[in-house]
C-alpha cells in the first residue's frame, strides 16, 4: 500500500482483496490456521512502522509469534514476560530473535536530553539510558550521533538477549529455544546477524 494518505476505510478494503487472494490461492488455508497456532519463532521487534518482522521475512500468518514495543525490549512488565512465558512454554517456539533496526528512535531518544512531552517514553528508554551510560567510553569515541545510535542498538540486543536467557519463562521451557540477536538496515532492507545460537 503505497498511498501517501491512506483512510481506515482503505485497510478494510485492502484487507477483503487481501483475504480474497489468498482464498483463492488455498480454499482451506484459513480453515487449517483458525484450527491453531504452531509458530517456530518468538519474534521481538520494534514498533517502528518500517520493520514490519512478516514482510521483511515474507513470513505467513502462523510463522510468528510477535512482540513489538519501542526498542524491542524485554522488561520487568507483564506484556514481555506473558509473551515470553506463552511464546517458550505453551507454544514451545524453536527460536527466540530480537531484531534491533539501524536509526532507532526509541534508541535514538535514549543518548539525548529527556523529552517533557513523553514521559512514558521517558520511562520505557530508561534502561537503554543505563546501557548507554555503562558503556559511555566506546559510544564516546565513535564519531557520530548516528553511528552511536547504531552501535546502541547493537548493545541493546545483545542486553535483550541476555535477559531473555536468564529468564524465568526459559529456565521452565520444556526444550530450550536457540536465541538470536538481529539488526535491521532501513537503509538497504537487510537483516544482520549480531548472533545466533547453533
Ligand atoms: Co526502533
Amino acid at each position: 500500500m503505497t498511498a501517501s494518505n491512506p483512510s481506515p476505510k482503505r485497510l478494510l478494503v485492502e484487507n477483503l482483496a487481501w483475504s480474497n487472494d489468498v482464498q483463492q490461492r488455498d480454499p482451506t488455508y484459513f480453515q487449517r490456521l483458525a484450527h491453531a497456532q504452531t509458530p517456530t519463532f518468538l519474534w521481538i521487534g520494534c514498533s517502528d512502522s518500517r520493520v514490519p518482522a512478516e514482510t521483511i521475512t515474507h513470513a505467513s500468518p502462523g510463522d510468528l509469534f510477535v512482540l513489538r514495543n519501542i526498542a524491542n525490549m524485554v522488561g520487568t512488565g507483564s506484556n514481555s514476560s506473558s509473551a515470553l512465558e506463552y511464546a517458550v512454554c505453551v507454544l514451545e517456539v524453536k527460536h527466540v530473535i530480537v531484531c534491533g533496526h539501524h536509526g532507532c528512535g526509541g534508541v535514538r531518544a535514549a543518548l539525548l536530553p529527556e523529552n517533557d512531552a513523553t514521559p512514558n517514553v521517558n520511562e520505557r528508554i530508561e534502561p537503554l539510558r543505563r546501557l548507554a551510560h555503562f558503556h559511555r567510553k566506546e559510544l564516546d569515541a565513535l564519531p557520530t550521533l548516528d553511528a552511536r545510535i547504531n552501535r546502541l542498538v547493537e548493545l541493546n540486543v545483545q542486553a535483550q538477549l541476555d535477559v531473555i536467557g536468564h529468564s524465568e519463562p526459559m529456565s521452565r521451557a520444556r526444550k530450550r529455544p536457540k536465541l538470536h540477536g538481529w539488526v535491521y538496515g532501513l537503509k538497504d532492507g537487510l537483516l544482520r546477524e549480531l548472533t545466533s545460537e547453533l
